[in-house]
């Protein structure tokens, strides 16, 4: 028992509902700490009551991942022969456990693939939604490998009490389109619905869900989500699939393998994976990584690459909520929805009138026009020019706000055109269980490919040794 529990890699235990202290020594009277767990997000807030950003280093240091730092994006532009993306570039995707180990599979040429997901609660997307697929996109585009994306409508209806399965349903549908306007290559992409691929599309999804859900014991799955004896029992397994889509054997009709078996390839198993998600779902990922050795077949560590999570329109504090249209740019808003937001909501870092802007300048770090702009304008010199006009006085907020909205309406106007396109057909091609085609490294290094090999199957046979042993001494 004690085994189950054991953490394999130092980690701290998977506990999600972590509050981070960010005014422990202060004599606190109003503070609140910034709370993180896959179901709700807030930032902190000081002893007056203001609104904290949040804490990411904080995070990252609780949950020790490790931070993008320079050394693994050089290495990533060296291999890849890209510059990396301006998100990894200015700390939006600002986190990583096995990034690396990615990387060197990539430079062996050997088969990885990317896992991503959504949970469908509402069928329309706001921007903050599309950052996770845009990178995504650039990952696939960049890597040449299969991608496969899990629609949790059963995540949704499980936790959220006011909607139905069928509900949630139709949202895998809408929002699969959206996704699908994001310009995934079909060739190589699988987007399902959990309900229907799980329920009756054939293959061992549910099959290492069982298996997986065998390796948690409860007081894990609590310690991980704060769940407790009045839970439904669906929020508790559901982890357990969440988990088992990192792995490939969830997916035998991509590398050829035959759905129907009884037996799931070991090969298969073997493949890593690499999932780009906010920060927010690491909790579910730890439970992965503690457990994927002992499968029957095992799996690598699923590897990360972490989000931080997008400013809301009121700032510091604010939330980006589908039910409120003016946290948040939506990816159905007109040109004209987009300018008004943006003008009378975006939080601004400007002084009170022209004038006072013009001799005491603004604070780029906290407008959220700017903040936008460093997600969406590409020129870093661009940038970092607006950046010290603002902060002089030179610029005035409405200018800054002119060009985040002109920026926003491109982003937006160029996805509807996108989405106007996809039909129901082309979303029946990207859900169709199937073998997909990629091509992956151009120029493998087959030198450290053969290697790796050799030590593979050299650790498979030292574990399966492994196992009879215990299995000996159990009888
Ligand atoms: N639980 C996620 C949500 O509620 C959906 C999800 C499933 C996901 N698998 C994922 C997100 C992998 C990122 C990466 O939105």
């Amino acid at each position: 028992m004690a085994e189950q529990l054991a953490n394999t890699e130092g980690e701290p235990p998977a506990i999600a509902a972590l509050s981070i202290a960010e005014t422990a020594t202060q004599p606190v009277s109003q503070a609140v700490e910034q709370h993180i767990d896959p179901w709700s997000v807030s930032a902190g807030t000081d002893a007056q009551g203001q609104a904290l950003q949040f804490d990411y280093e904080a995070i990252s240091k609780k949950w020790s991942t490790k931070l993008v730092d320079d050394a693994l994006l050089e290495r990533f532009e060296k291999l890849t022969g890209r510059k990396p993306h301006r998100w990894l570039r200015r700390g939006l995707f600002f986190s990583h456990r096995d990034f690396d180990l990615i990387l060197d599979c990539y430079e062996r040429g050997d088969k990885f693939f990317l896992y991503t997901g959504r949970g469908p609660s509402s069928g329309s997307l706001h921007i903050g939604h599309t950052i996770p697929f845009e990178f995504t996109k650039w990952l696939q585009d960049v890597f040449d490998v299969p991608l496969v994306i899990m629609l949790t409508d059963d995540e949704k209806a499980l936790f959220k009490d006011n909607l139905t399965f069928e509900e949630t349903m139709a949202f895998s549908r809408k929002e699969a389109k959206d996704i699908i306007a994001m310009g995934f290559d079909v060739k190589k992409t699988f987007i399902y619905s959990d309900l229907k691929y799980v329920g009756y599309g054939g293959g061992h999804m549910l099959l290492n869900a069982w298996e997986f859900s065998k390796l948690l014991p409860f007081n894990q799955v609590r310690g991980a989500f704060g769940f407790n004896e009045s839970t439904n029992i669906g929020r508790i397994f559901f982890p357990s699939l969440q988990c088992v889509a990192a792995f490939g054997t969830s997916y035998p009709h991509i590398w050829g393998d035959d759905p129907h078996s009884d037996f799931r390839s070991a090969d298969t198993a073997a493949i890593p994976c690499l999932i780009p998600c906010a920060i927010d779902q690491d909790p579910y990922f730890r439970l992965v990584r503690e457990n994927c050795n002992r499968m029957g077949n095992p799996s690598p560590k699923a590897a990360l690459i972490h989000s931080k999570f997008l400013t809301a329109l009121q700032g510091p504090g604010g939330k980006m909520s589908a039910s409120n249209p003016n946290s948040a740019i939506f990816m159905d808003d007109t040109p004209n929805q987009i300018k008004k937001k943006i003008n009378s909501h975006a939080y601004s870092g400007g002084q009170e009138t022209a004038e006072l802007q013009r001799e005491l300048g603004g604070n780029p770090d906290v407008d959220v026009s700017y903040q936008y702009l460093t997600y969406f304008e590409e020129d870093d010199e661009k940038l970092a020019d607006m950046y010290a006009k603002y902060k002089s006085g030179e610029l005035l907020t409405g200018e800054l706000k002119k060009e985040c909205i002109r920026v926003m309406q491109e982003y937006v106007t160029a996805f509807q055109a996108s989405r106007a396109k996809v039909s129901d057909e082309i979303l029946a091609d990207y859900m169709t269980p199937r073998k997909l085609t990629w091509n992956g490294n151009p120029n493998p290094n087959l030198e450290l490919q053969k290697k790796h090999a050799a030590a593979a199957t050299k650790a498979r046979k030292e574990l399966e040794k492994e196992r009879k042993r215990t299995a000996k001494q159990k009888k």
